[in-house]
């Protein structure tokens, strides 16, 4: 016997297993427990919520597919949360899964709208999708959604839809194992301050080629990065044109640890890698390589304005947050080729007190150039300026010399 219990998140009230009972002395769900809940996901759920629904202001979708789906809660909230007549399927391996999805489907009255299925998500992405193809596939697997890239795209509609992915395997991707991440990802992650940018790139960067691999084009909507997991929300479409021009957006990043310079290289330049700026400015640190990856944009101004315009009208069933971090993602969007740079670990290197981030960030400003805060971290922005002339002008503003 399965212990249950009844949860309320969005607008839904639904069952799983009692988190409490099964995580006893642990920190938080593992996957052992009889059906997988994360209560402390509701932020990524209540952001998918958002971008489905900015999404839909521009393309209403017909079917959606949710191939890991626990307990049902996410495409649930979809489909009480999101305006439009969509249908869901859910998929889950575990047979308890599906018997607690249905009957949650049953009590929130969904049964004309949303079907569990109990298998295989890489076979059920394409088994089920042959006769109607999906709209918008939300992968949110344990650990790395690689294993179901290529069947979730091959199960989307040639004319265009939204692919969501969770990543939660950050060891790998933060750099603490990069020969995993180039196993997986096709390319080396490697430990910076920004790591967790290099992380939602190298995301990106995979998902590009399986989507190129079938003729299909990607463009990254928004991405969401906090300590345990990212998530990325892209369009994909079937354009082999678009694919090959964004060839030009897969590239390397080398990053010089005693300086903190970060180099953006695209992999089809001609530049001579051993002369990168961070040596006439005079440091000799040794550059390390992450990628390949995605060098290009992360975010859709549009979309992140219409999340934004709509936000009012959903934001009380939402964490207090949401609000905060969207209105990151609209200001670094104009600068997201640009990876961040960390204050507090650059002030660190250079044995500086870090002066608040408005005065280095007006500051920036002020020589005439841009900057603005990261969702990605509290103690970060985004500017086109280097690091090095960070340095300095942080240098300045504490009277330090
Ligand atoms: C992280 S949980 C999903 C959580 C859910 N998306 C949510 O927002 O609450 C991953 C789920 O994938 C299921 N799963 C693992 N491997 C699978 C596979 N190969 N096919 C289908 N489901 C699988 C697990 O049983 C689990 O319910
Ligand atoms: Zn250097």
């Amino acid at each position: 016997m399965i212990v249950e219990k009844e949860y309320t998140e969005g607008k839904i009230t639904f069952i799983s297993a009692d988190v409490d009972h099964y995580t006893e002395n642990k920190k938080q769900p593992t996957s052992d427990m009889p059906v997988f809940m994360n209560p402390r996901m509701r932020l990524n759920r209540d952001f998918s919520v958002l971008f489905l629904s900015a999404y839909l202001e521009e393309s209403p979708i017909e079917l959606m597919c949710e191939p890991l789906a626990g307990c049902g809660v996410r495409t649930l909230r979809y489909l009480k949360e999101c305006q439009g007549t969509f249908d869901a399927l859910m998929f889950d391996a575990n047979p308890n899964a599906v018997d607690i999805i249905n009957r949650n489907i049953h009590s929130l009255e969904l049964s004309d709208r949303a079907r569990a299925q109990h298998g295989d998500a890489k076979v059920l992405l394409l088994t089920e999708s042959r006769g109607k193809r999906f709209d918008y596939v939300d992968v949110d697997p344990f650990g790395t959604p690689v294993p179901y890239l290529n069947a979730a795209i091959q199960s989307m509609s040639p004319r265009g839809g939204l692919l969501a992915l969770t990543a939660t395997d950050m060891a790998a991707l933060y750099g603490v194992y990069p020969r995993v991440a180039l196993r997986k990802y096709g390319g080396l992650s490697i430990r910076t301050p920004f790591s967790h940018e290099l992380a939602v790139r190298l995301v990106i960067g995979h998902t590009f080629t399986v989507a190129g691999a079938n003729d299909f084009s990607i463009a990254p909507l928004a991405v969401l990065s906090t300590d345990h997991y990212i998530r990325i929300w892209l369009r994909v479409k079937a354009d082999r044109n678009e694919a090959n021009r964004q060839a030009d957006d897969m590239g390397l990043v080398m990053y010089c640890p005693e300086c903190m310079h970060a180099e953006v290289i695209p992999l089809r330049s001609r530049r001579e890698y051993g002369k990168i700026a961070h040596q006439k400015d005079g440091c000799s640190g040794k550059l390390g390589t992450a990628g390949p990856l995605w060098i290009g944009r992360l975010y859709d101004t549009s979309i992140l304005n219409t999340a934004e315009r709509i936000m009012p009208e959903m934001e009380d069933v939402f964490e207090k947050r949401v609000m905060r971090m969207l209105k990151m993602m609209v200001g670094e969007s104009a600068l997201d080729t640009h990876p961040f740079i960390d204050i507090h670990a650059l002030c660190d290197l250079h044995a500086l007190v870090p002066p608040k981030l408005t005065e280095i960030i007006s500051a920036i400003r002020e020589s005439g150039n841009l900057a603005e805060r990261t969702h990605f971290r509290p103690t970060a922005i985004r500017t086109d300026v280097k690091a090095g002339e960070v340095t300095d002008i942080i240098t300045e503003l504490t009277g330090a010399k």
